[in-house]
């Protein structure tokens, strides 16, 4: 257990720093704000700390559109606030992981300012110019994420330019090696302060076709999906050669000790097994978005398991993420009796475990009136449930009017159930989610099998999921029922001893003893330690 790095053994927990906690009453969450809640961190026992992008940034896409590598959003607070910050981390044995932003950059950032600036700046190349179509349009068809064509006309040098999402977060050209220089300089300015590594945002979408081609139509779309997704992303994503960008920011992070490289990639698991590397020689953890985009059904998630299991490269290490800030919330999307049963999943399964800040005290999308509105993709699409503020909203710390949020105007509307749904009230309650979150979280922290033990499923009955973890000897089952269906039963596995209860989403029959077979009430999961 001593061998496994930090990254394996441990959980990140995701904050989205502008809803996390205000310091200076101007309603956004701060540095200082984190910091005064450090303790939390460790309370829920969670490894590290992945913050959203806390880079100077105009906010076009709250953070994701960058001005500047090295520097701390003054919303936010200043390079001292950020060692600090990652002084009480460390000093309380947590990480601290940065998200990096290569793939493009603010429009006002200075190398687009000077790239837009004429034809024979240096640092033209260093983003994506087109010359128009013979009719003046777009140079291919290729589609911005928030919706429309992915071009810019810019009147002034007579060229487009590409964005994969806002028209303000123009696309760096990967293939440019100053460029790719210029952001590795950026990773070791942060490494060198003491961060323990990096989400890359989407690392699938770093080379583009260097023919330009369009992409081709995508028979599956039905009007319901986003514009972008009536094209199949063949030319703009995913590229063969992104590999080798990979591999660099792997070798960078390996010159220092103990780090970790994390991407941010929506690919089918078969293609996104291959951000592994060659060798393992690319990201640490391919992040695995899958049990958000699978339905919630015990056999559609139990095959999915296999098969995510079943295509990872010998040696490479899985990971399973729950919900992040582009996505909607899992209370929401499955209720608060799956919520638990999610919790449950994830914390148990065989790889590192990410939790989106809030989640653990069952948050749930905030429904935003179209006048507080502030994602650009709502604005771009709106209407047709895009929009991403909802699960963006300030944490619920305390019963008091503003969630203990801020003394100012949260820039987010708060959760109007947070009387009752916040840290304070719930820490108070054994049978809440949150008392069952740091249950979990202990329970994987202290037992080998459920962090580091192998998988293998266990046959179960109709709207059950089962699985045995083993380690050295040890071995828990997990049984999840992710129905409302009573008296579900699982055969054990045969053994000498009787098994022993030691969770249940329920909170009760802790210590149970269970011989034979296991039977689950609705909405139920369970774990027993098969071996005492
Ligand atoms: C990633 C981020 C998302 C952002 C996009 C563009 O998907 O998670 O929030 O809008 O990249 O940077
Ligand atoms: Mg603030």
């Amino acid at each position: 257990m001593g061998h496994a790095p930090w990254w394996q053994r441990g959980i990140v927990y995701q904050v989205y720093p502008r809803s996390f906690q205000d310091s200076d009453v101007d309603g956004v969450g701060d540095l200082k704000g984190i910091l005064r809640r450090v303790d939390y961190f460790g309370w829920l026992g969670v490894d590290a700390v992945w913050l959203s992008p806390i880079y100077p940034s105009p906010m076009a896409d709250f953070g994701y559109d960058v001005a500047d590598y090295r520097g701390i959003e003054p919303v936010f607070g200043t390079l001292d606030d950020f060692s600090e910050l990652v002084a009480a981390l460390h000093g309380r044995g947590l990480k601290l992981i940065l998200d990096l932003v290569p793939n493009h950059t603010s429009d006002r950032h200075p190398w687009f300012v000077a790239s837009r600036s004429g034809w024979s700046d240096p640092k033209r190349d260093w983003y994506i110019w087109r010359d128009a179509a013979p009719d003046g349009g777009p140079p291919n068809n290729w589609l911005s994420t928030f919706g429309g064509s992915a071009w810019e006309w810019d009147a002034a040098t007579g060229q487009y330019y590409y964005h994969a999402f806002a028209r303000e977060q123009p696309d760096l050209n990967w293939r440019n090696p100053a460029v790719r220089r210029a952001v590795y300089d950026a990773m070791r300015f942060w490494l060198d302060r003491g961060v323990d590594g990096f989400r890359v945002d989407v690392m699938w979408h770093l080379l583009k076709d260097p023919a330009w081609r369009d992409n081709p139509p995508n028979p599956a779309y039905d009007g319901s999906q986003p514009e972008f997704q009536r094209l199949l992303e063949v030319n703009t994503t995913d590229q063969p050669d992104v590999h080798e960008i990979v591999a660099e920011m792997r070798a960078l992070i390996d010159e220092y000790d103990d780090r970790v490289l994390i991407g941010e990639i929506y690919l089918p698991i078969e293609r996104l097994v291959a951000y592994y590397g060659r060798d393992l020689a690319g990201a640490h953890l391919p992040f695995n978005f899958q049990l958000i985009l699978t339905a919630w059904d015990a056999g559609r998630i139990a095959g999915l398991v296999e098969r995510y299991e079943a295509a990872l490269p010998a040696g490479a290490w899985p990971n399973w993420v729950l919900g992040n800030h582009d996505k909607p919330r899992i209370a929401s999307r499955v209720g608060p009796a799956q919520a638990r049963v999610a919790a449950m999943l994830l914390l148990t399964l065989r790889g590192t475990p990410t939790l989106y800040y809030g989640d653990e005290i069952g948050m749930r999308d905030v429904p935003i009136p179209p006048g507080m509105v502030h994602d650009p993709w709502e604005k771009n699409e709106p209407g047709m449930g895009f929009g991403r503020d909802p699960q963006r909203t300030p944490m619920q710390w305390d019963a008091s009017a503003l969630a203990g949020f801020t003394t100012g105007t949260p820039w987010l509307p708060l959760a109007d159930d947070r009387a009752a749904c916040n840290v304070e009230v719930l820490s108070n309650d054994a049978g809440s989610i949150l008392a069952l979150y740091r249950q979990l979280i202990e329970l994987r922290r202290t037992s080998p099998a459920l962090s580091l033990g192998t998988y293998r499923t266990v046959a179960a009955e109709g709207g059950v999921f089962a699985y045995e973890r083993r380690y050295d000897g040890a071995s828990m089952l997990v049984a999840l029922n992710f129905g409302d269906q009573p008296d579900r039963r699982i055969e054990l596995p045969p053994g000498d001893r009787p098994g022993r209860v030691l969770a249940s989403t329920h909170g009760d029959r802790q210590g149970e003893t269970v011989a034979g077979a296991l039977t689950l009430r609705p909405d139920e999961g369970v774990i027993v330690s098969l071996t005492g």
